[in-house]
């Protein structure tokens, strides 16, 4: 996938809704015949700190999850002192709803490994670990496929990157999850590829300063990396073309997004959609609508871990300010799920809540009892075994679980927190329908 004009808006088809013939994984020959690696080429011919400057200027933000600028993280990394030093690349892709690196690798790996040496030569790593989904099977096949082709192609390895036109060799390993969705968070991540646990750490130290086997580390998103040769070939101005500037005077979303739609819509799928879409015009003019000719009731922005949009927010635009904006925690990955007007909110809440109480690593206890404790008070309220105190409560205790009341080491319990508040806030009618009022004894005896 190369990134184009903004008007440009691609539909990657997904078995069973495309034919999955229409598209088939480019290898090295075809991706060179329609231009790849002439960027990584341009890249050599520059220093490291004027890409660095490039990505800065162009403000790409990490595509990941958190909308961290890529070229302000990079310049964190202190200078080199002849030790390793390591790129992780994040494809562990395991937030519900969210499928859109899995795309990038099935049919265009190539792009990926030239963002990977791109990033590896502005910020002058020797070691890329590409950390892969352990259900993601066949794409982790064909970036092993890749990588085999760019190391025989000159890539990597060898006397530098590209043949030898730089006097810098760069390894890239495959490097398959065990399968859970903390090794996604990047210090979790980090431990996982040193063959431990994936327990996150403490942080500071970040990564940039003490990452993989304690040496200096950038953790990027898979989609951030596929960015950058589209930066440097086509220039700044065409990246913030496709974007907007924020309208809360903070930093800006330039460039464009794979936005993978899921849940009641008629043609879900994955698009390429400059910042700035609205969640209505992607779902009508590009999803088919509301599948059934049903109403919109809400959605999840981009990972269950953002909370809610409620029934007024369909027109939100999908930008970094959606956070602020709309009263969730962000942007997340873009991946919108949405509800039709007969989806049970108090089911949703309990089976996100389900989902961040088994994959809690248990390190911390705000995270580990309380995902379990709102699991449990959301069954009873869904039972409508739970009283009025029930939602009290609920709400009290997701709100006091996560990095935002800092008290957990990583932002799981965030997730957990937002997502069960946003959905009882904004649709609390239904779960006060589902409980019953609290008794109170008129009389307690002597
Ligand atoms: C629980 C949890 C799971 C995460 N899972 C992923 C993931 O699957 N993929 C990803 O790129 N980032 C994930 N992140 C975000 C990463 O910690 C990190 O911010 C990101 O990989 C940085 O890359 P970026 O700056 O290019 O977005 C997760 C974060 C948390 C807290
Ligand atoms: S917040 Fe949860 S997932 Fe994150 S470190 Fe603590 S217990 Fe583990």
């Amino acid at each position: 996938m190369t990134i184009d004009a903004p008007s440009l808006v691609r539909r990657i088809p997904t078995p069973p809704w495309g034919d999955p013939k229409d598209r088939r994984t480019v290898d090295y020959q075809g991706f060179v015949a329609t231009g790849g690696y002439a960027a990584l080429e341009q890249a050599l011919d520059r220093t490291p700190e004027e890409i660095i400057e490039t990505v800065k200027a162009a403000v790409l933000r990490g595509r990941g999850g958190a909308g961290f600028p890529a070229g302000l993280k990079w310049s964190f990394l202190p200078a080199p002192d002849g030790g390793r030093r390591y790129l992780a690349i994040n494809c562990d892709e395991a937030e519900p709803g969210t499928f859109k690196d899995r795309l990038l690798c099935d049919f265009d790996p190539h792009l990926i490994l030239e963002g990977i040496a791109i990033c590896c030569w502005a910020c002058r790593l020797d070691t890329a670990y590409f950390f892969i989904r352990g259900e993601y099977h066949h794409q982790a096949r064909v970036m092993e496929q890749a990588i085999k082709e760019a190391y025989e192609n000159g890539i990597f390895g060898g006397k530098g990157l590209m043949r030898g036109k730089v006097d810098f060799a760069v390894d890239c390993h495959v490097h398959r999850s065990a399968g859970a969705y903390i090794c996604g968070e990047e210090t979790g991540l980090l431990e996982a590829i040193e063959g431990k646990r994936g327990w996150p750490r403490i942080k500071p130290p970040f990564p940039a300063v003490k990452g993989l086997f304690g040496r200096p580390t950038i953790v990027n998103n898979v989609e951030t990396l596929a960015a950058v040769p589209g930066i440097l070939e086509h220039g700044v101005d065409w990246w913030k073309a496709q974007g907007v500037e924020s309208s809360l005077g903070g930093m800006p979303s330039y460039g464009s997004k794979l936005m993978g739609v899921s849940g009641h819509v008629v043609r879900p799928g994955v698009f390429e959609m400059g910042l700035g879409v609205t969640l209505k015009d992607l779902v009508e003019k590009h999803c088919g609508g509301i599948r059934h000719g049903r109403r919109f009731k809400g959605a999840i922005p981009g990972g269950v871990s953002m909370g809610v949009l409620g029934t007024d927010q369909y027109d939100t635009p999908l930008d970094f300010d959606i956070g602020p904006r709309a009263e969730v925690l962000g942007l997340g990955t873009a991946c919108p799920t949405v509800f039709d007007e007969e989806t049970d909110m108090v089911a949703v809440a309990r089976n996100i809540s389900r989902f961040f109480k088994n994959e809690s690593c248990g390190q911390c206890t705000p995270c580990r009892e309380g995902s379990a404790w709102t699991y449990k008070i959301l069954c009873r309220i869904e039972r409508g075994d739970a009283t009025t105190a029930d939602l009290d409560l609920l709400l009290e205790l997701a709100g006091s679980m996560g990095l935002g009341p800092g008290t957990t080491i990583c932002g799981l319990a965030d997730g957990n927190n937002w997502a069960v508040r946003t959905i009882v806030n904004k649709f609390r009618g239904e779960f006060e329908a589902r409980v019953k009022p609290k008794l109170v004894p008129l009389y307690v005896g002597a």
